[in-house]
């Protein structure tokens, strides 16, 4: 890519992918890489800037070392935390190991600087011009190395920024990436776009035009499959795609009885007919259940739904014997992710469903042309293609679907009324609006009902039921990995519940779930 980038070394912060959403939302292109790129793959990635993330190590304790190296590459480099006390260490200063934590907000008094020139939250009748920042270090610099001087300080830190504007190296102890430092978007940005002068070309326009060439380039004549499941990510691939190739796309999309309402009808409609794509519509509902009969595990069930799948979408991938390419909708958060995950060791509470292995026994090349995006930019990137507000906001949805929402066996008569249930649910939470135009549906990152298999008694009119149990789950969260329950109004709660059991037959009774994760999980198997 011709455009200017900057490249962000992660030195293990929980924070960095932060930093990227930040430099990216000043238009310009960034990565994440881990702190120990080497040197020559910097090179070539012809940074107009580095920044240094923090970390939770010590640089006293710690083989988290870059290469000392990028300091000759003759671009301009921020150090943010550990990153800047890594800054101070490899260049000839010093830093002293924490006897005292600091964590939180703190007033910092700026000096006149180019990265915070006119950025002030506040000003001290003195004319002391202060930030309000977030801190969270043990560790911190106490001398300068040389040709660097003090931009920001604390009473508690009294080295709480520094500089060395002719080489163009910046360090800071807080963190401008969290929304904590009210003007640390700002203080990036600055960095950014006028120290490393990177212009900023990083819009969705540029985008589009530059990934269709791109994906044409690497599929010539040659024909893609791509796996189609209705969710955002898969969605806005097959429209990006199509867009670059038209006829070369075939989608498949493997029904296995578990979706939501209408959930079929709706993507054929979306792509078949309106954007012409060409579709592969596999109802293998039946096999599906015929597998999942009698089996409770919730382990067991996910693997026999992700054993199907791929066994389904191979069956069909092989009937397009010209097909050469898988197309997966991969975003950038999944690449960082299995990066990061290659190191550290994580029980697993659940296993994913997803087609990891499927390039390999389909001997097809891989095609991931949302490998580089955040969420928000593949949303953004899928209205630009045309594609309904709705579908590209709408909340994730797990791959095995309504088998994970069955409690223990899952049975069609049971898909049925759940399907019912979570469309009453869901269409109730869009039809609210609070002060802002905005609906629970939009304020919840995720929504649905989820079915127990368990009967209770009630009475219906003059008469005694004796039906099965609905639970709502509506859960508010930035990152899936924690969440709180959502707080939805009584009434509204009342609504859903009043319009299930009348209009559900077989649900006499709904339950609200409001238990967090953790120690719950989103999902309940
Ligand atoms: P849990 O239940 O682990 O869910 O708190 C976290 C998020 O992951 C989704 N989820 C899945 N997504 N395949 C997916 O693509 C799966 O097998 C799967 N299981 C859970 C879940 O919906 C929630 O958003």
């Amino acid at each position: 890519m011709g455009m200017d980038k900057i490249l962000i070394l992660d030195f293990g912060s929980q924070v960095a992918q932060l930093i990227a959403r930040r430099v990216r939302e000043a238009h310009v292109y960034s990565e994440l890489h881990p702190y120990d790129m080497p040197i020559d793959a910097i090179r070539a990635f012809k940074p107009a800037g580095i920044i240094l993330s923090g970390g939770p190590n010590s640089v006293y304790e710690s083989d988290y070392q870059a290469d000392p190296a990028l300091f000759e590459l003759g671009v301009p480099v921020l150090g943010i935390c550990y990153g800047m006390q890594w800054m101070a260490q490899t260049l000839g200063g010093n830093v002293e190991s924490g006897h005292q934590r600091e964590f939180g907000y703190a007033e910092v008094d700026v000096l006149d600087n180019r990265l915070f020139n006119g950025l002030a939250d506040k000003t001290l009748p003195n004319g002391q011009r202060q930030l309000d920042v977030w801190m969270s270090h043990g560790d911190k610099v106490v001398a300068l190395p040389p040709a660097f001087s003090v931009i920001a300080r604390t009473e508690a830190c009294p080295i709480a920024a520094m500089a060395d504007d002719a080489h163009k190296r910046y360090g800071v102890q807080f963190h401008p990436e969290v929304t904590h430092t009210r003007l640390g978007r700002d203080i990036l940005h600055r960095f950014v776009l006028d120290i490393c002068g990177a212009k900023p070309s990083w819009t969705m326009p540029n985008y589009i035009d530059e990934a269709i060439a791109r994906i044409r380039e690497q599929v010539g004549d040659e024909e893609v499959i791509l796996g189609l499941s209705g969710g955002v990510d898969s969605s806005v691939a097959a429209a990006l795609i199509h867009r670059a190739i038209g006829e070369q796309l075939t989608c498949v999309f493997v029904d296995h009885g578990l979706l939501r309402l209408n959930e079929a009808e709706m993507v054929m409609e979306m792509f078949a007919r309106n954007l012409g794509v060409k579709v592969v519509h596999v109802d293998a509902s039946a096999d599906f259940m015929a597998h999942l009969a009698g089996e409770t595990d919730p382990e067991r069930k996910r693997k026999i739904i992700g054993g199907d799948f791929v066994e389904v979408f191979q069956r069909e991938a092989q009937k397009l014997e010209r097909a050469r390419w898988l197309a997966q909708g991969t975003i950038y958060p999944d690449v960082i992710e299995s990066a990061g995950a290659k190191t550290k060791k994580a029980h697993t509470i659940k296993s994913h469903h997803n087609v990891g292995g499927l390039p390999e026994t389909l001997n097809l090349k891989l095609l991931e042309p949302l490998r580089e995006l955040f969420k928000d930019e593949v949303r953004e990137l899928g209205v630009a293609l045309g594609l309904p507000h709705d579908m590209v906001y709408r909340h994730p949805f797990p791959g095995p679907g309504l088998g994970v929402r069955i409690l223990g066996e899952v049975r069609a008569d049971f898909a049925d009324l759940l399907r019912r249930a979570d469309a009453i649910f869901i269409e109730e939470l869009r039809n609210t609006r609070d002060e802002n135009g905005k609906s629970w549906y939009d304020k919840t990152s995720q929504a649905f009902a989820v079915f127990l298999p368990v009967k209770s008694v009630g009475v219906m009119g003059d008469g005694r039921t004796y039906d099965y149990v609905v639970a709502l789950r509506a859960v508010i969260t930035s990152d899936f990995m924690t969440a709180h329950w959502a707080e939805l109004p009584y009434s509204l709660l009342g609504r859903v519940s009043n319009r299930i059991i009348n209009e559900v037959r077989g649900i006499n009774r709904v339950v609200y779930d409001v238990s967090g994760k953790p120690p719950a999980t989103i999902e309940w198997e």
